[in-house]
């Protein structure tokens, strides 16, 4: 039985009442326009995440993530570690796909972005792999773009958790640009080394050893608004309130135990070279690079680009 229709799965079921809370509102402009809500899929209790832009005109047709060509393209990349889409959760910031695939505005994802931190909430995910510009930057909190800084994990705290985030070029770009893919491909083989990466404990945390608090510390620090939008169902008020810090601890989400994730043998290497370096919190004094990031969802043209390289 999947974890998705074990009827004993909390995770899955709260997962399923926040689908339906979705589903039920219209938190800004896109969701007179959707087809179908795009919400998320996958293992409830995966130890990685996927995080894209929004959902394409293929995902509006179907109700689900990364089903076109740049689907294709993370598919294929998954099976070069391992992996299936199945063991894995596939999100994407916005739950209702733009008219004409055009970039998410601000508003919304300001109107979408609560969901997402309340999956990963109950998801409770080691790594997150945002792919792109927008996932990046909402998920670090932090102005650099994916150019900048694609491959290199940086430990993030989103609520009352310390992730890995791992930010990857989108794979509808990468669809477009060789170079793209191939930097793509090298970051992805590298993930099953990220995934193994230590999370400071409790007491580390408190002691900050690994922690990502200081100005001085290991990764970006982010306290993501938890709260839904609107009404509150019952599993949303266990959410954590940012606004009100002194608030007690929400109950702990319950947690099963998923099969662990392991490289398939056919895997690549690890990198000969050390430790996999995690990213430094602070940046403040270098701009972000201009205009050269990429991150948006190309998947016609980038599926041209695909069948040249024989990825389809
Ligand atoms: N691009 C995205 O960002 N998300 C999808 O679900 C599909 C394409």
């Amino acid at each position: 039985m999947t974890p998705a229709t074990d009827p004993t799965d909390e995770v899955a079921a709260q997962l399923a009442a926040l689908r339906a809370q979705v589903e039920g509102s219209v938190c800004c402009p896109l969701g007179a326009t959707r087809t179908r809500l795009v919400f998320g899929e996958g293992d409830p209790h995966a130890d990685l995440m996927f995080v894209g832009e929004a959902p394409g005109y293929h995902e509006d047709q179907q109700g689900r993530p990364f089903v076109g060509q740049a689907g294709k393209l993370l598919e294929q990349l998954l099976a070069s570690i391992g992996l299936t889409r199945e063991r894995v959760y596939i999100a994407n910031v916005l739950k209702c796909r733009p008219p004409n695939n055009r970039d998410p505005l601000p508003a919304e994802v300001a109107a979408c972005e609560p969901y997402l931190w309340r999956q990963i909430e109950l998801i409770q995910p080691r790594v997150i792999c945002s792919l792109g510009n927008h996932a990046t930057k909402l998920l670090s909190g932090r102005p650099y773009g994916i150019t900048r800084v694609h491959g290199k994990p940086q430990l993030v705290r989103l609520g009352e958790r310390q992730v890995y985030l791992y930010p990857i070029f989108h794979p509808a770009a990468a669809l477009y640009t060789p170079k793209m893919l191939t930097t793509l491909k090298e970051d992805f083989a590298r993930l099953p080394e990220v995934l193994e990466l230590p999370l400071p404990s409790a007491e580390e945390e408190a002691l900050g050893s690994l922690s990502a608090q200081g100005d001085d510390g290991g990764g970006a620090d982010r306290q993501p608004p938890l709260r839904p939008p609107q009404e509150e169902s019952e599993a949303l008020t266990l959410a954590v309130q940012p606004d009100a810090p002194e608030a007690p601890a929400p109950p702990p989400v319950a947690r099963q135990s998923p099969a662990p994730l392991s490289a398939a043998p056919e895997a690549p290497a690890p990198r000969p070279a050390g430790p996999l370096p995690v990213a430094p919190a602070r940046e403040e004094s270098v701009a972000p690079p201009a205009g050269s990031d990429a991150g948006t969802d190309t998947d016609q043209a980038g599926a041209r680009v695909g069948e040249q390289l024989g990825l389809f």
